[in-house]
């Protein structure tokens, strides 16, 4: 995975987007408990993304992260401790066999709760415009390293099934030496025991 300098030139994101996150999370951080809340009717809808939800210590446990994500999200700086965050809650949901698929589509969900909300309190036309920049840059770094963990998860298995094809094909060449090594014994005691009876 790239630095986050390579990440952050890569999507633009300056230091004036670093700035704007705290007008983000002035506006946004206070809406964090409904918007957790929406979330999880979200990922309750629908049955693909409801069935992780079964129990009373998974629902609450879905809003702590939520809330947890969301101010980081608006409170860190954007810098290599925040891409290992990143990158580590990538690997809790590849650990949970979720589907890369509904993490970009609950993605989706959250970035339209919050642009609503932006576009409805701004009122300046330039300023509503730079922070919604801000915002789907923002939201678009998390989702590609939330998400990159995937491709590293494909990555590991191609590896290790490389690692072990390579073993196998080094045992069946040692086999065959070891086959060779027999065959070649064999005929030498035929041509010994030829020998002895002429
Ligand atoms: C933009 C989308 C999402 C974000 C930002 C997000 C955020 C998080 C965070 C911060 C954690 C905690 C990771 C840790 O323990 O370090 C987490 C865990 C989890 N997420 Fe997500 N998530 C997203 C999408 C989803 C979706 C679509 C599901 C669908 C089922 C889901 C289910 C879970 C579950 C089951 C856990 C494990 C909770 C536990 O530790 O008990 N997440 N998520």
């Amino acid at each position: 995975m790239e630095s986050i300098d390579d990440i952050r030139s890569q999507f633009e994101f300056t230091d004036q987007d670093q700035e704007n996150l705290k007008l983000l999370g002035e506006i946004l951080l206070p809406m964090s408990d409904q918007f957790a809340e929406d979330f999880y009717e979200y990922l309750k809808l629908h049955p693909n993304t409801a069935e992780y939800f079964k129990t009373e210590e998974a629902i609450a446990r879905r809003k702590e992260t939520f809330n947890s994500w969301f101010n980081a999200l608006f409170t860190s700086k954007y810098d290599n401790r925040y891409l290992l965050r990143l990158q580590k809650i990538g690997k809790v949901h590849v650990k949970i066999g979720l589907e890369s698929y509904f993490v970009n589509a609950a993605m989706n969900f959250i970035r339209e709760l919050c642009r609503s909300n932006i576009a409805a309190q701004i009122k300046d036309r330039g300023l509503k415009e730079e922070i919604l920049m801000t915002l789907h840059r923002a939201l678009d770094i998390n989702l590609s390293i939330i998400t990159s963990s995937y491709q590293e998860e494909k990555i590991h298995k191609v590896f290790v099934s490389q690692k072990a094809e390579t073993y196998l094909i080094h045992l069946a060449e040692r086999l065959l030496h070891g086959l060779n090594l027999f065959l070649l014994l064999g005929l030498l005691v035929l041509a010994i025991g030829v020998v002895a009876l002429l």
